[in-house]
Parts: C-alpha cells; sequence; structure tokens
C-alpha cells in the first residue's frame, strides 16, 4: 500500500510529526538520515516545528547512508555540508552524535567495515528515512546491488550521476563514486519511511508496484521489511492504480 499525500508540505508535515513523536517517546533514537531534495522541505519543517516545542535533541543519534568518495566535510556539496545546512546547524544538535561516512578515509574498504559495525554498537537504527533514485537506488545502493551487503564502495551509475548533477555547479563533476550503508544495513533497521516526490518518481514507483522483488530494481527489498511505509506525493503517485493508494491521513502511531 503507498500513503498518498496531496502534496510535498503535507508530506513534510507528517514525516515532521513522526520524527518528533519518536524522539519525545525515545530521546537517545537512533536516527538514519537521508540527503536529497526530498527531504529538504521534511528538515526544515522539523527544525521549525522542534524549535517551536523545544524539543531537547541533546540525546539525538544520526548516522547518514551515504557520502561521496573524494569530499572531505568541508567540501560544499559533500553530505555532510547539507546535514550541517539542512539540520545540524540548527537546535543544539551535539555533532559528535551525527555520523557520516568519512568520504576522505584513507583506507575506504575499512572505514565501511567500521562504520556498519558503529551503527550496531549503537543498538542499530531505529527508524531509517529514505528517499528513491529515479532508477530505485536507496543510499547509494544501484540497481544490481546484493541484497545482503553491509556499508561499502559503489561506483554511481551515470544515471544517479545526472540526476544529482542538479546539485553540482554547471561544469563540475560529479564524484563517480561513494560510500554508502548496503542493503542490509537498510533492512536492519526497525522501522522505515520511504518519500518520493515529484512526477519524476512516478515510474520507479509503478516498476516497485508491478515486478516482484529484485536486485534490478533495489528498493524492491523493501517488499520484505515487516515495517515500511511508502509515502507519496500526488504527483509520484500519478502511475499507480488507485488500488494501491491510501489516501486518508491516519495519525501517526
Ligand atoms: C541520492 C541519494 C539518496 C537519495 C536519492 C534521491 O542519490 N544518495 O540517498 O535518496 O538519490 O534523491 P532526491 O531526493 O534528490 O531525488
Amino acid at each position: 500500500m503507498f500513503h498518498i499525500f496531496p502534496d510535498t508540505s503535507s508530506i513534510a508535515e507528517y514525516v515532521s510529526a513522526a520524527l518528533i513523536d519518536k524522539i519525545k517517546s525515545k530521546p537517545g533514537v537512533v536516527l538514519g538520515a537521508a540527503t536529497g531534495g526530498t527531504m529538504e522541505p521534511i528538515y526544515a519543517r522539523f527544525v521549525q516545528q522542534a524549535h517551536q516545542e523545544r524539543l531537547d535533541l541533546s540525546q539525538l543519534i544520526s548516522f547518514n547512508l551515504d557520502e561521496y568518495v573524494g569530499l572531505g566535510a568541508d567540501h560544499p556539496k559533500s553530505y555532510a555540508a547539507y546535514m550541517r545546512e539542512h539540520l545540524f546547524n540548527y537546535l543544539g544538535f551535539n555533532e559528535s552524535r551525527h555520523h557520516l561516512p568519512d568520504g576522505q578515509a584513507k583506507n575506504l574498504e575499512e572505514h565501511c567495515v567500521e562504520y556498519s559495525a558503529k551503527v550496531q554498537q549503537h543498538g542499530g537504527i531505529d527508524l531509517q528515512l529514505l528517499g528513491v533514485g529515479s532508477n530505485g537506488h536507496i543510499g547509494f545502493n544501484e540497481p544490481g546491488t546484493a541484497f545482503d551487503s553491509r556499508c561499502h564502495v559503489v561506483q554511481l551509475s551515470e544515471r544517479t550521476r545526472i540526476d544529482n548533477s542538479r546539485f553540482f555547479a554547471k561544469n563540475a563533476i560529479v564524484p563517480a563514486s561513494a560510500i554508502t550503508m548496503g542493503l542490509q544495513d537498510i533492512m536492519d533497521a526497525r522501522e522505515i519511511l520511504l518519500i518520493a516526490t515529484g512526477e519524476s518518481k512516478a515510474p520507479i514507483l509503478a516498476e516497485y508496484y508491478q515486478n516482484d522483488i529484485t536486485e534490478a530494481i533495489p528498493f524492491t527489498v523493501l517488499k520484505r521489511h515487516p515495517n515500511v511505509k511508502i509515502i507519496v506525493d500526488e504527483a509520484a503517485a500519478s502511475l499507480l492504480p488507485d488500488s494501491v493508494c491510501k489516501r486518508t491521513i491516519e495519525a501517526y502511531v
């Protein structure tokens, strides 16, 4: 079932409220954080709402899904910079509790093993936020990635590099590789919210609906997860049959 919302602002409202509820019931919640355009209105609403409610975020722990290889945390297009810009610079976040893969780690393979282990040392992810790429990738797990993968280095597909070029300067080169949490790391999360907005995501959502679980469409692995919600706006839902769309905005439980 796909949960359909009228627009991105109603999705931001809903997901922000879900985050706030989680933090209230467990201040040391471990959040799996995503980046990308989809998350921007969600983080903006969350920052606003947390501020209004004077929510204490000092215990919150987060692990980001991915980072470009070669971009240090100070690079303006790194995901570390994205997270500072959209979340960490607000509300007294404690940076030592917020983790991202290091795109400039000396030994990338070793770093990946340590990153997956660090997630587990913190008790695993309570709530994982996910966007989805137009080819069905989650994190940077491109089509063909093994479902049992852990954090690893990935060569980005041409499609993904073209999609993400909008975040880089006109003639800048989008990094060719990245570190990503693996599909098994993602599936280990106790709860997952996948958010897809805009008409560019409509074809891949239709593929998700039409296909069985297949490594060719990485996010189909979520069909095996016991606690996942796919949250979609009307534009992204435009190729889905009504029979699989739920339009009631139920209270977050
Ligand atoms: C990017 C990120 C993903 C993100 C996805 C969708 O490449 N690695 O974590 O969820 O692609 O991005 P957007 O929300 O900008 O469409």
